[in-house]
Formats: structure tokens, sequence, C-alpha cells
């Protein structure tokens, strides 16, 4: 059995279904009565799922005209070639098509509309300023590049793209029309058989997406929504094509930069791709290195390097261990969370609020009640005096006070309103009113300077009482929990409760566990059950229940000259309830204050980039040319420039666990590699199976974060001994590795690579790899195979490349590991141990692990050198101040061992103190009879140093001496014979 398939029947014998039902999100909650308007949007049927909708490929194509080449590609016109159809919109009947060689490995298809007025115009082109556009490099041409644009007009335009070198297909709309109309767009793609497409972030899906898998992009705050649309959009594919017959494995790519709503629909020989409007502009990879051969790995690097934007440098202390939690009520209570990590001797890098700290959930506030001004601003201090750090979440929307009560004032509305600096309600022109945790709430108008201003206005003095070192960006889809500016008129309502019981609340207590909780815990598994039953039904003997108030609507019909921006004709499989695009999130009517009047309906999935972007800027006000550390929760195609990112609110069960490694791996694809899940979940009670394992698993994700829900129990690793345990375990593993994650870091930031990766990446030509997400490599070198079900001592997992010659050394005994290719070997794996395996030819760099990355990072540096089958290996590490966005010294160490020797070369100045310790090589064939080592540029005396050999690992210590001016200073040679 293949390993992939291991994990997913696991998991279903687990019964964790993949399909598992979703987790309430803020806007499912219990809905009391506040007002008739909340909820009250019509029932659609997604058109995916409808029947009787009309089959966009039975309108009429169009065909190319007047060609005119130029240096790197050709325009043509684009003539619709028959009567308009109207499947989902008004049909476009002339558009303008753009071919352009952009780069040898990059060649992009614009078409668009042929007549575009700007402050007239049904289509919204993505602007470069908002969305960075791929463009010429000024040298290529058709001659040189790696790809090949054809087309024919017979029976209409339809075009291919090939490999250059080979002829492969990569992508072809032969046999089925383009359809351009105003709020719908279709292309479709042949595939090859049973193909091997991944990406299409965000989704909560299997790595491997599937030949029958819808991908739905719409932001949406809705947690858990697994196979549906998520919080961030980021529409590019990779596909894989393993070769048959001992050719090489072949990748590339696509990427397809509109932010309309959209949908991916792939099924068994295509993949059909839909817009609610704007334009093509796709952009294919070809995934060649410059020896012509593709990879998943180039084909990302590409993406990333070349149409996004790499993903933003790191300050070295977010890799540290972060704790957050919604439900810290007071001082005390996270006094008491930094005292129980310390006393539980579990590093504890950073400490996050969530709205508890806010007075009457209003951004920027302080309650006076429970975190009161000057303590907290000390609690926070003495957070910084030990190395460590703090973090606040920030919601996207501002509470709008009531006007008819002076002392309801709220600055940061008063101040954004006088500067007009609000999304718009078209039917009023006033501002946008809708609904979030503090009542009626309005939302920056990004698109206006004004707002970034009013924005680092309100940060910088925020945080003088409020001393924080990063920002948490929530509800950023963004999320209203009514439909439409339902406060209008309203507002002297405010501040108006949420329209549904607050976590906390009476009768919200979550009682549900993770899978098989019943086998370990028996008793409280049914105490629980029983408390939960009684809950509900006192919930509904209770006067707050709602009262569901929805309608059913079919699909609204096109209508030439007018455009259904709330209720577009073509219903995408939106995971709200009612599938309504006005469902828990401003309405696609709301408009902005830009010329054009930009509306909802076209920058609905980039509030999350922006509101992002504008806090990245906001925070080099507060912290001049220090490196911002941003987290939120929609992001889009380019993000990761600004922001780093974490999973929402999945839950505390096993599955959710084992997605959170493919929700990774497509953001590592994505450009957004400082991603990581809710460790031990948001929603629900953890257990103490599932949150050591988790605390396990997360402790090699970029981003490591243990937050839930309010209304749940606590999950501090400190709070069971196992947890604690197993994190300080895992812990040491990842602190030791903190330099090979920061350097991976560099690599990502200045080179798009990736910081975890799929086994398939690595591995391009094992094919049985191709759905693994059951265990992961972060970087080249190191491989984890979690614990991803219940109730289990043992793992399994292969040893890729065995086959040929690839060597794997356990991580804990440096013993090389003994399988056979293709082998599931069965591990031992108690609870409070991952398996990590170091893979043979690395070279790494370690410290230390303290209870800060501050002090870690103080502590002497030694080496672990794993031999390949060459007897070889290589590696680096990158240096710098760990903090500036523009470093005034760094160093890239690199490191070589080949011949029974190993060297470094280094270049740069930055100045690291902590000296080299110890060298450890493991893999050789036998003790090295005659050493000589040079470091810190003398002849060492091997007399001095402590050397040992055992089952063919060598470990010298004692260099401290020879390198106290610094590890990396001089170089070392290290041979033997
Ligand atoms: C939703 C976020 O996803 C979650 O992490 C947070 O705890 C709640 N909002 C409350 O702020």
């Amino acid at each position: 059995m293949k390993l992939a398939h291991v994990a997913v029947k696991a998991a279903a014998l687990a019964g964790f279904a993949i399909a598992q039902s979703v987790a309430p999100s803020e806007t499912e909650r219990i809905i009391p009565t506040l007002s008739p308007q909340i909820n009250a949007l019509p029932s659609l049927t997604p058109t995916i799922y409808d029947d009787s909708a009309p089959d966009p490929q039975k309108c009429p194509g169009y065909k190319a005209s007047n060609v005119a080449e130029n240096d790197h590609g050709f325009t043509a016109d684009l003539t619709i070639a028959g009567a308009n159809c109207q499947a989902f919109g008004t049909d476009i009947a002339d558009l303008t098509l753009e071919v352009s060689y952009q780069a040898k490995e990059r060649l992009n298809v614009r078409i668009h509309p042929k007549y575009i007025d700007p402050k007239n115009s049904t289509q919204y082109i993505l602007p470069a300023d908002l969305v960075e556009q791929p463009e010429w490099d000024g040298k290529t041409s058709a001659s040189c590049s790696d790809l090949k644009f054809e087309w024919s007009n017979d029976p209409t335009f339809q075009f291919k793209v090939l490999r250059s070198s080979t002829g492969e297909e990569l992508f072809s709309t032969y046999g089925h029309v383009i359809v351009y109309e105003d709020q719908f767009l279709e292309l479709v793609t042949n595939m090859v058989e049973d193909y091997n497409v991944y990406g299409l972030a965000e989704n909560i899906h299997n790595f491997r997406l599937g030949t029958n898998y819808t991908q739905t992009f719409y932001a949406v705050d809705a947690g858990n929504t697994i196979d549906g649309n998520v919080y961030g959009t980021i529409p590019f594919y990779q596909e894989t094509r393993y070769g048959q017959n001992g050719s090489e494995t072949t990748a590339h790519g696509m990427y397809a930069r509109n932010a309309h709503g959209q949908e991916w629909l792939l099924r068994e020989d295509t993949i059909t791709y839909r817009t609610l409007g704007g334009s093509f502009d796709l952009y294919f990879l070809s995934g060649q290195n410059s020896d012509g051969c593709s990879s998943a790995l180039t084909t990302i690097s590409q993406f990333q390097v070349g149409c996004i934007g790499t993903p933003a440098m790191q300050m070295y202390w977010t890799f540290g261990f972060h704790q957050a939690r919604w439900g810290y009520e007071n001082i005390s209570v996270v006094q008491g969370v930094v005292d129980g990590y310390s006393d539980a001797k579990i590093p504890l890098e950073c400490l996050w609020n969530d709205l508890d700290i806010y007075e009457l959930y209003r951004d920027f506030t302080n309650n006076q009640a429970t975190y009161p001004l000057p303590q907290f601003t000390q609690f926070i201090e003495g957070l910084h005096a030990k190395g460590q750090h703090y973090v606040p979440i920030i919601d996207s929307n501002i509470y709008a006070s009531n006007p008819d009560n002076a002392s309801d004032a709220y600055g940061p509305f008063e101040r954004g309103a006088s500067l007009q600096t609000f999304i718009r309600d078209p039917t009023t022109g006033d501002f946008y009113y809708g609904d979030n945790w503090p009542g009626f709430s309005v939302w920056a108008d990004w698109l206006l300077s004004s707002s970034q201003a009013w924005w680092t206005d309100e940060i910088v003095q925020w945080h003088k009482g409020t001393p924080f070192d990063g920002i948490w960006i929530d509800l950023s889809e963004a999320s209203s929990f009514c439909a439409g500016s339902c406060g209008n008129g309203r507002l002297t309502d405010n501040p108006a409760h949420p329209p549904f019981l607050l976590p906390g609340d009476p009768l919200t207590f979550d009682y549900n566990y993770p899978e098989e909780f019943n086998v370990t815990n028996a008793t409280e598994a049914a105490s629980a059950v029983a408390a939960g039953a009684s809950q509900a039904s006192a919930l509904s003997a209770s006067p707050i229940l709602p009262a569901a108030t929805t309608t059913v609507q079919g699909r609204t019909e096109p209508t030439p000259g007018v455009r259904h921006l709330n209720f577009p004709p073509y219903v995408i499989n939106n995971v709200q309830s009612g599938h309504a695009l006005g469902k828990s999130s401003i309405a696609p009517n709301a408009t902005h204050n830009d010329p054009y009047n930009t509306t909802e309906y076209e920058m609905h999935n980039l509030f999350g980039l922006q509101i992002s972007n504008a806090t990245y800027h906001a925070l080099l006000a507060v912290f001049p040319g220090r490196r911002p550390f941003t987290v939120g929760r929609s992001v889009f195609a380019g993000s990761g420039k600004t922001t780093s990112h974490w999973g929402g609110d999945n839950t505390s069960t096993w599955g959710s666990m084992f997605l959170s490694i493919s929700q990774a791996f497509t953001m590592m694809m994505s450009g957004i590699p400082m991603f990581g899940a809710d460790t031990c979940g948001f929603a629900h009670n953890s257990d103490y199976q599932l949150c050591s394992r988790w605390m396990e698993l997360s402790a090699f994700f970029p981003f490591y974060r243990n937050h839930n829900v309010k209304a749940a129990i606590s999950q501090e690793a400190y709070r069971w001994s196992s947890v604690a345990e197993a994190s300080r375990r895992a812990m040491a593993v990842r602190y030791s590795l903190l330099g090979y994650m920061y350097t991976l870091f560099y690599h990502a930031h200045t080179q798009g690579e990736t910081v975890m990766r799929a086994l398939a990446w690595e591995f391009p030509n094992d094919e049985s790899l191709r759905e693994t997400y059951s265990q992961f490599m972060l970087g080249p070198s190191i491989l984890v195979t979690p614990v991803l079900v219940p109730n289990v001592e043992t793992v399994q997992g292969v040893f890729p490349g065995i086959d040929n010659g690839e060597r794997w050394y356990d991580w804990y005994t440096l013993s090389e590991v003994d399988a056979q290719p293709g082998e599931n070997v069965t591990m031992q794996a108690p609870l409070e141990h991952i398996n990590v395996h170091v893979r043979g030819g690395a070279v790494l760099v370690l410290q230390e692990p303290k209870l800060t990355t501050a002090e870690t990072r103080t502590t002497p540096y030694s080496l672990l050198v794993a031999l390949d089958c060459n007897g070889a290996a290589s590696g680096d590490l990158y240096l710098d101040d760990g903090e500036s966005l523009m470093p005034n010294a760094t160093r890239l160490v690199q490191f070589s061992y080949s011949n029974n020797c190993l060297s470094f070369t280094s270049e740069g100045s930055f100045h690291s103190a902590p000296p080299l310790s110890n060298i450890t090589i493991a893999g050789l064939q036998s003790q090295p009879q005659h050493s000589s080592l040079k470091a810190g540029g003398q002849e060492c005396d091997f007399s001095e140093l402590t050397t040992a050999f055992e089952d063919g690992v060598l470990r010298i210590s004692g260099l401290d001496k020879y390198t106290s001016g610094g590890a990396f200073e001089h170089d070392l040679e290290l041979s033997f014979s």
C-alpha cells in the first residue's frame, strides 16, 4: 500500500472523515433578536449543482483577426463568432488578445475587452499597483522561450501552450469555446489522464487535488471549510507529470491573475476556470531550470520570483513558540500563562491576546477593568525584559459610535469618518454600516491614501500604551455578521449586541472532544455527551433562539446593461448557508471612494491583502527599519511580501491536524511560508493525546502557535504532563534548528524556495509520493513523520530515494535507517516522541535549545555532518541581526564535506559571537586514523579535543578554545585519512 493511502485509511479508521462537519464560525452561531434583516438572504443553488443552468460551452466563442506581431509576441482582435448567448452575463463582443513571451520561463496570455472606458466599464481589470502584474523582461522573444503558443480559428479561437523543447502540451483550450461576459468568464483546458494538480490555495483538502474537485474562491469567514472556499485566494496551480518508461518527470504551472469570485472545476479530462468578471491574465510557467529540466520546486520559485513577489524575511524571534487564546480574561490570567510555561520549562517566545483586551470589542482600546493601563504596559514590558514578545489582535471592522450618545464616542471611527475613509453604501451614499463584534461597524477603504495615514496613526498611538511587537489581523475577508448595510439609520442602537450568543455566554460551552476521546477517557466522554445534550435542550427551549428568515430564490437572469452585483447570475458554491455572496461579509454592491466607484464585487478577495499591507506600513512607522510582523487571516496572491498567515478556525480533531499539513504545502507554494495552524485545535476541546501530537507536529511548521476558542478547556502546553514533555522534546529539536529554519527563510525571501516541502517535490521521480502529506520535509534535509491518529505508539513512514542511494539518519541517535525502497517502515512513536530524520548529504548548523530564541542564539554552534552515499555533504547558514529590513551586515556560510575533508567559506561581515564547539559526523565507514583540524586560523591539537567514535558517528568537542572569536570568523578545515 502506498504511504499516502496509509494515512487516509488510518484517518478513516479513526473516524475522521475528510468531509467532516464544519466548525461554527462567528457568523454561524445562535442568532438572537437583533434585526429581521440579519440572515434574510435568499438561498441559492450553486450553479455547479444546478441542472437548469445554461451550459456556457454552447456560447459561440470568438474569431481572431488583425494579428500584429511585436518583439515579444503578438496582439490580435477577438470578435464574437455568433449571437450573444447570455449564459451568466452579457457577452462582450470585441476583445483584445495579447500574447507575450515575458521571460524565458514565462508566457503571458491576456484577453480583455477591446474598448475599456475605466469610468464606465463593466470589467474590473486588476491594477498593477494593487497586485503585482508581471511584464516582459525586455529581452525574451518566441525564439528563445521555454514555451510555445499555438492557436487556431477553426472552428473558433482556441489556443495551446507547449513546451518548446519537447512539444509537451501543457495547456489546451482546443475543442472548447472561450466565454467572455460582463459577469462570467470561462476557459477550459484539456488535461492528461489522471493528472496531478496541486495548489489553488487556500483550500483544506488533500494535497493532490484530484480529478473530481471544485475549488471556489471567495474569502469567507467560516471555520474549517473542508473542500470549500476558505479565507485566501491564490489562483495558481502546479502540475506534475511522471515520466513513462524511464523518461524524466516534468512540471509546470499556471497563474490566473484575477481577484473576482471564481471557481476551478477539476474534472476527469479537463479543468474549467470560471470567474465572475475581470479579464483573463494567465501566466504559464515552464518550471525549467537552466539545464532545461523542469520540476515542481522550480515552478513554485518561478511563480514567486516572476509573478507575485517573494515572501518577507521574518524576524528571528518569530520562529519561537507562540501562545494565544480567546478567553484570557485579565492580566493575572496572562501572567499565569507566562509563569506556567516558565515553571514547566517550556519555551515561550510570544504571548498573544485576542479580543479580551478590548473595551466592548473596539480596536485600539484597553479594557480598563481587566487589562488596565499602566499595569498592562508593565506586563508587556516584563515580557520584553525576559526576551519575550507580545502580539495582540486587531479586527478589520471599526465600531461606528452612537451619534446620540456622547459617552459612546470612539476616536478611531470619528477620525476615520472625518477623513471620509470608509467603504460606502451605494443606496444612501453614506458609509456602509455592517455588523461585527462591537455592533454596527464600518470598514476602511484602502483605495484611499488617507486610510493608510489614519490606520498608521491609530496603530502608532495605541502602541504607546500597548507596546506590541507585531499585529494579528483578524476577520479580513472582510466579515460582517449581517446582510447589507444593516446599520443604516440604526446607529443609535449601538453598541448593538452581535446577532448571536458569544462564546462564553450561557449555554455556549463546547462539549466536543477529539475522535476516540471515548476510548481514552470513557467517563469524561460520557459526561460530556450528557452535558452537551442537556445544553442543547436548554438552548432549544430558550427565547434567544433565532427565527431563520431565509427565502428561496432561483438564479438571477442576466440582463443586458445591468450587472447583478449582490446576486450574480452565476452562483459560486460559497460555503456560507444560502451560498449568497453577501452572507457574512460586506455586500458586493458596497462602494469604494475611488474615481471609478469600484465595488466590493470586484474588491472582496483583496481586503485581506490590503489591510495586511496597510498594517505592514503602519508597523514600519512604529518600528522604523524593522521587519514588520503581521499575521493575517485573508490572503491573496502576493500577500506573503508583507504578511504571514495562520490556518484559521480549525477544530481539535485528528482530521484537522492532518489536513493542516496539506494546507501548509499550498501556502508554501503561494509564497506565504510563515504559516501555521492553531495547534491543538481552535474550536472544541483538545485532549492530552491530540495536543501532544499536535505540539510535536507544529514544531516543524514555520509559524508555531497554540490557540483556542473561548468556552473550551485550556490547552496550553503545560496543562497536561504528556503535552509538556512532548513540547519540550519537539521544541528542543526546533530550537536547535532555528538557524536552519532562518536560512530556509532567507532562501525563500531571495529565491522563492519552499520551507516545508512535500516529499513529491524533493523526490520528483517517485510517483508513489504524489499524494503524500502524512510525512513532509523541512527544507531539503529534515524528514518529519508525525503521528496523525489516536491511540498508537508506532508510526509508519517511507524513506524516499533509498533505491538511488539516499541515506537517512535518526535525529536523536544518528543511527542510519535500514529500509528497503518503498518500504513502509514501522517506527516507535511513544506519545512524547516525534520521528525526525536527517537526510544524508546535509551539513546542519545547530545551537543549544534554550527557553527563548534570543538565548538560544547566544549558545555555541555545533555542526552535524550527515554523509551521503558518496561520503559527501553540504549546507549553509545565513546570519544577520535578525530584525532589520535592510541589515547593514550579513553573512552566508557555505559548508562542504568531501574526500574526508570538511571546510567552509563565508561571505559577508556579520559577526556572530558564539564559538563553534562541536562537530559530529554521521555515516562514516570506519574510525579515521589520522585527523587534522585547522580552526580559527590555528592548527588544533587533537589531544586537547574530545573525540568519540561509535556506530559510524564521530563526535569531536572542545573546539570553543579555537573559535572563541566567533564560529565563522575564520576558515575551518578538518581532514581525515
Ligand atoms: C476568529 C479568529 O479566526 C480566531 O482566531 C479568533 O480567536 C476569533 N475570531 C476571536 O477574535
